[in-house]
Parts: C-alpha cells; sequence; structure tokens
C-alpha cells in the first residue's frame, strides 16, 4: 500500500500547531514492509528549506484560470527525515516566510493542482490518498470531477477533519481557478453561497475522519455550520483519536530539555525543569506552578484566562507561566497581569519550540480550558512527561483526561466559565499540598500509552475497507 498524505504542516518542517505534529508522526507509524507513507507538503522559505538541499524530481507547469506558475516536485538529499516526503514548490505561491496569510485560497489551490498533476505523471500512483484539513479540501473532489484527473478518481481519498472552525471559504470570483468539470456538479463546492473547501471534502471523500471520537459526535451538533452536512453524512465519517510520536516526546531522550528523566528519575529530572523554568522567568520554585502553552484565541479558552489568572494569582498561592501567541488582544491581556504579579506570573509571547519541551517537562499542571479541542495533544505530551493536566472535558481532552475524582489522573470540569477554570486550579493547588499523592498521579500518569501504534492500525484498517 503508497500512501500519500497531504498537508500544509509537517513537523518538523513547518509548524503552527497539531497538525504538523499528526502528520509528522504518523507516516512513521504507518510504515512497515507493506506499507509506504509519503507527506506531500508546500515548499516553504523557512528554516529546514534553508538548511537542507534538495533536488527536483520532476518540473511541470500548472494553471490557474489564465495564469500559468512554474513548479517543481522536490526530495531532500540528506537522510534526515524518517519517512518520505515530497516538497512541492510553486516559488511564487508557495515560497514565503509563512505558512498561512493573504491570499491562501489561490496559494494552497494551487498545491492541490501541483500534487494532483504530479500524480498523473507517476507510473506508481498511491493507493490511498489522505488529505488533511481544508487546505487540501478540493482535492477529493477535483480527483473525482475535473476532467483532466479523470484518471485518479479510482483512488481512494480520505480526509481528517483537524479542526472544522476552519474551512478555508471563498468567493466564486476565484471559481475560474479550478480546473474544468461538469458545471451541473458545482454543488458540490458550494454551502451557504461560498465555495467552502472542506464542505467539498466532507461531500466528496470516501471517508471522513475527525481527531477523536468525541468531537466527531460533537460536530453533528456544533460544526460552525456544517452540523447538516456532518450528519447527513455520518454513515462515512468515523473519529480516530490522536496518537503522540513517543520518540520526540520522551522525557528520557528529549534533547530540548534541562535534565533528562524517566518514572524513576521523575522527581530530581522535573525539578531541574522545573527550577530552569523559576530562573529564567523569575518565578517561585517553592510554589506549584501551573502552565498554559497555545495558540492565544477563543478556540483555546485564551479571551476567559486573564480574568481566571488575575484572581488565582491574588491568593500568592501559586506560579502561572504562559506561552503562546494569537489574537492581539488576548496577548495584551495576558501581558497586562504581569505588573501586579512580579515573581509569581510571566509569558512568553511568541512560539518556541524549545520552552513548550521545557514546559511539559517542568510544570506541575498543564491547563487547557479549551472552548473546542478537536483533540489536543498537548495533554498527552504533559501526561507522558508527568505534568498533570487540568482540562475542560470536551473532544479529546474527553477522551483521554479522566478526573481524579473518577479513579483519573486529571483535574476536569465541564462548562468554561472564569469560575470554573478558577476552582480548577485551586483544586490543583490542593492536591500539590498533598505531596504523596500529587508524586504518585504523576509517576503513574507518565505511562499512559498514547503512542500512536494503536491508532496507526485504525487507520490502516480503514484504508483497507476501500481498497
Ligand atoms: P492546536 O493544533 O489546536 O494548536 P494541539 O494541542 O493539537 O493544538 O497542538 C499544539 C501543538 O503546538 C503542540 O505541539 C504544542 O506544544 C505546540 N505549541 C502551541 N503553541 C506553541 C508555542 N507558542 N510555542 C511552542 N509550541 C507551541
Ligand atoms: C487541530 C486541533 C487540535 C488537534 C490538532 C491535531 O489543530 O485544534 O485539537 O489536536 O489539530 O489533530
Amino acid at each position: 500500500m503508497n500512501i500519500f498524505h497531504i498537508s500544509a504542516e509537517c513537523y518538523p518542517i513547518a509548524k503552527i500547531g497539531g497538525l504538523a505534529d499528526v502528520v509528522g508522526a504518523l507516516p512513521k507509524y504507518q510504515a512497515n514492509k507493506n506499507v509506504s507513507a509519503t507527506v506531500l507538503m508546500p515548499f516553504y522559505n523557512n528554516t529546514f528549506t534553508q538548511t537542507h538541499i534538495f533536488t527536483s524530481i520532476y518540473n511541470g507547469t500548472i494553471t490557474l484560470g489564465h495564469e500559468e506558475f512554474d513548479f517543481r516536485v522536490l526530495k531532500v538529499n540528506e537522510d534526515v527525515l524518517e519517512f518520505p516526503v515530497c516538497f512541492v514548490d510553486v516559488p511564487e505561491l508557495l515560497y514565503k516566510n509563512f505558512i498561512y496569510s493573504y491570499d491562501d485560497a489561490k496559494r494552497f489551490l494551487a498545491f492541490q493542482i501541483a500534487c494532483l498533476d504530479w500524480m498523473l505523471t507517476l507510473d506508481n500512483r498511491p493507493t490511498i490518498i489522505h488529505c488533511h484539513d481544508h487546505h487540501t479540501g478540493l482535492i477529493p473532489f477535483m480527483a473525482q470531477e475535473c476532467y483532466k484527473y479523470e484518471e485518479l478518481n479510482t483512488i481512494p481519498v480520505i480526509t481528517t477533519i483537524h479542526n472544522a472552525q476552519y474551512q478555508g471559504w471563498f468567493n466564486y470570483d476565484k471559481f475560474h481557478l479550478i480546473p474544468k468539470f461538469n458545471n451541473e456538479n458545482s454543488g458540490l463546492l458550494d454551502w451557504d453561497g461560498q465555495i467552502n473547501p472542506l464542505a467539498a471534502a466532507i461531500k466528496c471523500a470516501w471517508r471522513v475522519t475527525t481527531v477523536s471520537p468525541t468531537y466527531m459526535e460533537e460536530l453533528k451538533k456544533n460544526a460552525n455550520g456544517l452540523e447538516t452536512l456532518l450528519s447527513n453524512e455520518r454513515n462515512k465519517c468515523i473519529g480516530i483519536l490522536n496518537g503522540i510520536d513517543t520518540k520526540v516526546w520522551n522525557p528520557e531522550t528529549d534533547s530540548f530539555i534541562v535534565e533528562n528523566f524517566s518514572k524513576t528519575t521523575v522527581q530530581s529530572g522535573r525539578a531541574a525543569n522545573k527550577k530552569w523554568i523559576c530562573d529564567t522567568y523569575n518565578l517561585d520554585i517553592n510554589k506549584p506552578l501551573f502552565a498554559f502553552i497555545g495558540r492565544l484565541v477563543g478556540e483555546k479558552g485564551a479571551d476567559l484566562l486573564p480574568e481566571a489568572l488575575k484572581i488565582v494569582l491574588e491568593s500568592k498561592q501559586c506560579n502561572v507561566l504562559v506561552l503562546g501567541s494569537g489574537e492581539k488582544q488576548r496577548e495584551e491581556a495576558l501581558e497586562a497581569i504581569k505588573v501586579n504579579n512580579k515573581g509569581l506570573y510571566n509569558t512568553y509571547i511568541g512560539y518556541d519550540e524549545k520552552l513548550s519541551h521545557i514546559i511539559y517537562a517542568g510544570t506541575d499542571f498543564l491547563l487547557m480550558p479549551s472552548r473546542v479541542e478537536p483533540c489536543g495533544l498537548n495533554q498527552m505530551y504533559a501526561l507522558r512527561y508527568g505534568a498533570i493536566p487540568i482540562v475542560r472535558s470536551i473532544g479529546g481532552l474527553k477522551d483521554t483526561v479522566i478526573d481524579i475524582s473518577n479513579n483519573g489522573f486529571g483535574i476536569c470540569f465541564n462548562t468554561l466559565t472564569v469560575k470554573n477554570i478558577v476552582d480548577s486550579i485551586f483544586r490543583g493547588i490542593a492536591l500539590y499540598e498533598n505531596q504523596n499523592k500529587f508524586k504518585d498521579i504523576r509517576k503513574s500518569i507518565m505511562t499512559i500509552d498514547h503512542s500512536w501504534d494503536k491508532s496507526a492500525k485504525d487507520y490502516l484498517n480503514l484504508y483497507q475497507s476501500i481498497n
């Protein structure tokens, strides 16, 4: 079986969030003697592409409406990735120092057309095309409907929805950019009077997956406008829980963290990482540390965090560190709390992969007050590094974190309110005071198995069922 994963992000090449982590891990766990899994992604102008040497394996030209753009398919020369990656280089549109920005409809349409044009030329075509999120949402449609791709329409196409909040909508003024097809079927592209790539993918893909079973159920009731579509298509939809890459996220070998540790050395290892955080961010090592890592947007509950943190910090019983970036207003509100809470509160507004690893390794608790969380990887990284997650029970958080009061290991709440965030943090402070119980939980969570092994098999079974 020859699987092509098509995605805008892939760790360690280009990452904004969990999409990159998933696409950078799943192929490793799918490959075996009968299965190869290749990632197709855009060639961006970033540290990875600037510091490696590439060979062109294909040169072509794509047509986007009345314009033509040269493109190449590249492979990296050195053996630095643990799975094959083909980079689609459309220099004028994709080779930028960002992943997402203005004009993404045109940029990602170019990417998708180049992927399909190139596939037409291959002797060894994929047996499965696995698309990720709306940036690749027109592939299921184009492979099925566009005249020029007729030869590809027998290849099963799967779409995974990592986040249905973002659908890639664009207006009909770009309709002409899509290669020719029978216009009677243009309804497949439409949702609510706009071209909607995610809706088109849900309609045309052979199977649709989401990244946790609970999120799949939630989407039928709340999917940013796509509820009825997902309900109608429910027979081809399935929720498969993400895993984590236990080769990258391993406290025993992680080269980003200050001191490595195992279950038996967790006490001293975590203490060293916490000390580094407290020294670097001027926090109090003797108090419990609560951290937040993520995009500072409403989906992650970042709008309620400042209010909740102000209340908690007034008690002077804990430290809080926030690592994230996103909406300006949220960033400023979180920065503003610093003034009155020196020595107990700090922020790093920005993206820092190394710091995120150190935080998982050193924080006592990880906060995830998400409004929407299709899966969430942070809580699984926290568990593996022995940090206790505090989560709103929604989506994948509900599938992966069980409250201590239910014989579990985390702190959970149902309704997203400032009060519930505050109360949950105080539950954490109380747990920290009971050091025996706190340390027992910390040790036990490190052994919970969230590796990709099971979910990678679930995907393979799904592919087999339609092949
Ligand atoms: P989402 O994809 O919705 O942002 P996930 O929980 O699936 O959420 O994945 C987030 C990923 O991005 C994790 O690997 C997390 O550590 C990382 N991350 C998020 N924000 C930052 C940041 N500011 N700096 C470093 N890593 C971050
Ligand atoms: C999305 C979701 C997140 C999920 C990630 C990987 O970004 O917001 O919950 O973990 O994709 O599937």
